[in-house]
């Protein structure tokens, strides 16, 4: 969690740190602040959004050319003014930014209390300054550089940091472990940052840092080093990323427009890889490890949050498509239980970030353990997608919204074209069955926009006859089974309803007790192999009083009939029905949530990219 940014150049150094914490805000947004060195340090910082922030620094004529910022998602320590980064050394004259933990806070802490030290702050940050400060100050013959190098070495955690000391005022330095962090390379100036939001309007070229390394950086030049100072010479990648696409282009929030890209996000997901002509899907990524994945002699897919819902599709798609034995896990939970993976088996981390911590941890342990390890991730250049064996992007654009949605498709698209690759090598489908499986997944595209543009004005008035509900129930069967829990999530996660999906049998098991005049039932009825059984499960709601909303195939009028309110989609074949039937889902949740007020791409106590365990 927590964003980064850092400058040094020519420019103004706190609007382009403003302009890039605005980019980075989706990671977090308890806080923010600033550290810009002009002869002196001057500290602008303060619980809330970047905004504030900004008027702050214009307010108190912070100027300078050198500066590095924090948009903040609380872990240790309330949301409030002084647990704002950056946090200084006793002394003042060193200013810290972090992104990540540092697990033996405490007994640093306490040592540094005992050593004379005194704390302003409850996080676990403020230790980094003023460690940092004692050794640089009273070891003898130590740079400010090897002082950085005897600190991390004493830190038990994780880490992004950029660090200005008063004492080198052209200077920033940088250091990571298991946090992201990335340096802009420009003419006469250097940016440094968590993504490459904030620095794609400035230039395409950076280097990534990888866990363990550090640098020095000045307008000129940048010095990579690993923290037991051995010097590194790193590739310089150009970003793929456009400053468009990173821009809401005229809808009211990044969600909507990330909703309403699905056509073209999907499209590009598919492009150069699914050939309806020759009926082939080639997955380069992939191309190399192909026959491991055939002959596993398992799957274990490991994700978090809407993530995990696209790896339950997954499963249902490798069982059915590749007759693969497939097994889901929380990749929080994974190597917390000891788990049986090794030699044989593939593992599967789906990430859209591709810097969750808990899947980052499991994707480790699998590989330890002896397993392939997959990913399908759709920032390039993200952790995951540099430690997996190989992979596939999904090509998705940016997804600023803090909800999840062209990620969750794109993540589908990419296990349906893995699945089908499988099972056409394997031979567990016939060429006739891909033939129309490829020719099928082709008219996805269409098919999602036809939902946008014909369900999207009824969406909206049913979304405002049911703003004020205070529970929803999703429910599904198969492959709507993760979309029933993806529609809960999105719910609860925007709008703060409480929401519960469920697998539309087991509603019987329990959740049916909570069933009455009062409560909305989202019914996903939209796999033709389970039709008749979901009808059952909808009159069991209705016995109930109910309120049906049913999801459904428009030739489906049975559904229809017993529905008060109807979506109609159109229809597809049962293992890409997730891909039509979550568009509503996802556009039900947004108007709720902007009826009610809530703030939708920043949701309350919410990050996108969850960087901590
Ligand atoms: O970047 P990741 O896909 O690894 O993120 C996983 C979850 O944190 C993420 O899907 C989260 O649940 C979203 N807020 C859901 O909309």
């Amino acid at each position: 969690m927590c964003g980064i940014v850092g400058y040094v150049g020519d420019r103004e150094a706190g609007e382009v740190l403003v302009k890039g914490l605005k980019r980075l805000e989706y990671r977090g947004y308890d806080s923010a602040g600033v550290a810009i060195m002009n002869g002196r340090m001057s500290i602008q910082k303060g619980k809330g959004k970047v905004v504030n922030l900004e008027k702050g620094i214009f307010a108190n004529g912070l100027k300078g050319h050198i500066g590095i910022g924090h948009t903040r998602w609380a872990t240790h320590g309330e949301p409030n003014d002084v647990n704002s980064h950056p946090h200084m050394s006793q002394s003042g004259n060193i200013a810290v930014v972090h992104n990540g933990i540092i697990e033996n806070y405490t007994s640093l802490k306490k040592k540094l209390i005992e050593r004379g030290r005194t704390f302003s702050s409850q996080t676990d940050t403020e230790i980094i300054a003023q460690l940092l400060e004692e050794i640089y100050t009273t070891s003898k013959d130590v740079t400010f550089e090897q002082a950085i190098q005897l600190t991390l070495k004493q830190i038990v955690g994780t880490y992004g940091l950029a660090i200005v000391n008063i004492e080198f005022p052209d200077k920033i330095f940088i250091a990571r472990k298991g946090s992201p962090l990335l340096l802009g390379v420009g003419e006469n100036e250097m940016f440094i940052a968590s993504d490459a939001s904030p620095i794609v309007e400035y230039t395409n070229k950076v280097v990534y840092l990888d866990d363990g390394e550090m640098a020095v950086v000045d307008k000129y030049s940048y010095e990579v080093k690993t923290i037991d100072d051995i010097a590194l010479t790193k590739e310089v990648h150009e970003l793929a990323i456009s400053i468009d696409a990173i821009e809401k282009a005229g809808y009211p929030h990044f969600m909507l427009k990330e909703i309403f890209e699905q056509p073209r996000s999907i499209a590009d997901c598919m492009r150069g890889r699914v050939n309806v002509k020759e009926n082939t899907i080639q997955l380069g990524g992939i191309a190399d490890v192909m026959e491991e994945l055939v002959n596993a002699k398992r799957i274990v897919i490991a994700a978090c949050g809407t993530s995990w819902h696209s790896g339950l599709v997954g499963e249902y798609l490798f069982e059915h498509l590749a007759k693969t034995p497939v097994e889901v896990e929380y990749a929080s939970e994974f190597r917390y239980r000891d788990p049986l993976i090794g030699e044989g088996d593939v593992m599967l981390v789906i990430s859209q970030s591709g810097e969750t911590a808990d899947t980052l941890a499991a994707l480790r342990e699998a590989k330890k353990r002896g397993a392939k390890v997959l990913g399908i991730c759709n920032v390039v250049g993200s952790t995951i997608s540099r430690e997996t064996d190989a992979g596939v992007f999904t090509h998705a654009g940016p997804e600023i919204g803090v909800a999840s949605t062209k990620a969750f498709t794109a993540q589908v698209v990419v296990l349906t074209m893995m699945a089908l690759a499988t099972g056409m090598k394997k031979g567990t489908i016939s060429k006739k069955e891909a033939a129309r499986y490829i020719k099928e997944l082709s008219l996805i595209p269409d098919k999602v926009d036809q939902i946008l543009k014909e369900c999207d004005e009824n969406i909206k008035k049913m979304a405002s006859l049911f703003t004020y509900a205070p529970n929803f129930l999703y429910l599904g069967r198969s492959y709507n089974f993760p979309v029933a829990l993806e529609g809960a999530l999105k719910l609860k996660e925007i709008s703060y309803i409480h929401a519960e999906g469920y697998p539309a049998a087991e509603m019987k098991h329990g959740p049916i007790a909570l069933i009455d005049e009062m409560m909305p039932v989202v019914v996903i009825a939209a796999t033709d192999h389970t039709n008749d059984k979901m009808i059952s499960n909808i009159e069991e709601v209705r016995a109930r009083k109910g309120r049906i909303i049913s999801i459904m195939n428009s030739e489906n009028s049975d559904v229809k009939d017993l529905s008060e309110f109807s979506i109609s989609i159109p229809s597809t074949v049962d293992c890409f029905s997730p891909l039509l039937t979550v568009i509503p889902l996802q556009l039900l949740s947004y108007y709720i949530a902007v009826n009610r007020g809530c703030n939708v791409d920043q949701p309350r106590n919410l990050a996108k990219s969850v960087t901590v365990e």
